[in-house]
């Protein structure tokens, strides 16, 4: 396994390597849902890369950029242990030298959700992934439906500025208790971990309600606002959404695809997950 730092030396070994090449942008921290992307990548592709890069740009200026998780020496260890070929670990000013000024953004998918929570986050996102694309030149490029708007607003940009990798969405993994995976979980507290499966709990109501046959979207919303309610340690409910999967504008019927979706805060952390119904 190669572990690059720089953009022209990785360009290089990228542009001369077996094809299809599969991408899986992390910021390190790595746990098994960012492995089954690598498997997946893995599994369809010649070469496999993957980036780690905690990318300053879409942090807004009270999130956790300074204390987010970092353990450059576990994540190539676990990336080697799968396989992977690449790896490209830039430094924050080989992404952003001095001068950079030029950004990617997304319209109004992403100022819904977490875009309304974190303004900026995914202008951040799109940036950094389009350098990423354009540095690394994957035919193909793997993410979790975990931050499923994250997804959407990508699949967007792709398809608008004509990029060229397949985006290719990898289900959340979660553990036995039903907690989607996530850098973030290490910030739990014995306790808050306890009640951290209330969130998908609550939003397997929405999908146990929709598959007995409700459709409508206030209905679906509210049930899953009782079953999050249900567990004093929540600290802050920022939304639940029953969405569009394409456009995630707020549905009142679900006719087609739609995601179901919440943040929650336990405690300082902020936990993000959804559940694709109406045969996405
Ligand atoms: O999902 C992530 O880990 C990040 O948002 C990404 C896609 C690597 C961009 O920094």
């Amino acid at each position: 396994m190669q572990t690059l730092n720089s953009n022209t030396t990785t360009t290089q070994a990228t542009t001369t390597c077996p094809r299809p090449l599969g991408l899986v942008p992390t910021m390190g921290a790595l746990h098994e849902g960012h492995l089954a992307l690598v498997r997946r990548a893995r599994a369809e592709c010649a070469t496999v890369a993957a980036s780690i890069f905690v990318n300053p740009t879409q942090f807004g200026a009270n999130e956790d950029l300074a204390t987010y998780p970092r353990d450059m020496e576990r994540d190539l260890g676990l990336l080697e242990a799968e396989g992977v070929d690449l790896v490209y670990a830039p430094t924050p000013e080989e992404v952003y030298p001095p001068g950079f000024d030029t950004w990617i953004e997304p319209g109004a998918l992403a100022e819904r959700l977490e875009g309304a929570a974190r303004p900026g986050h995914f202008r951040g996102v799109a940036t950094v992934v389009a350098k990423l694309f354009n540095v690394v030149r994957p035919d193909r490029a793997y993410f979790g439906q975990k931050d499923g708007q994250q997804l959407a607003v990508i699949r967007q940009m792709v398809r608008d500025l004509n990029m060229g990798p397949e985006i290719v969405a990898v289900p959340t993994v979660r553990d036995a208790d039903g907690l989607a995976l996530s850098s973030r979980n290490a910030y739990l507290t014995p306790e808050q971990r306890q009640a951290a499966p209330v969130i998908y709990r609550a939003l397997s109501e929405a999908q146990r309600l929709w598959l007995d046959g409700e459709t409508g979207a206030g209905r679906l919303r509210a049930a899953v606002l009782e079953v999050l309610k249900s567990e004093p340690l929540l600290g802050g409910i920022d939304y639940v959404s029953v969405a569009d999967a394409g456009t995630l504008e707020e549905l009142e019927q679900v006719a087609g695809p739609a995601m179901v979706s919440t943040a929650v805060r336990l405690g300082q952390t902020r936990l993000i997950d959804n559940v694709l119904i109406g045969s996405a």
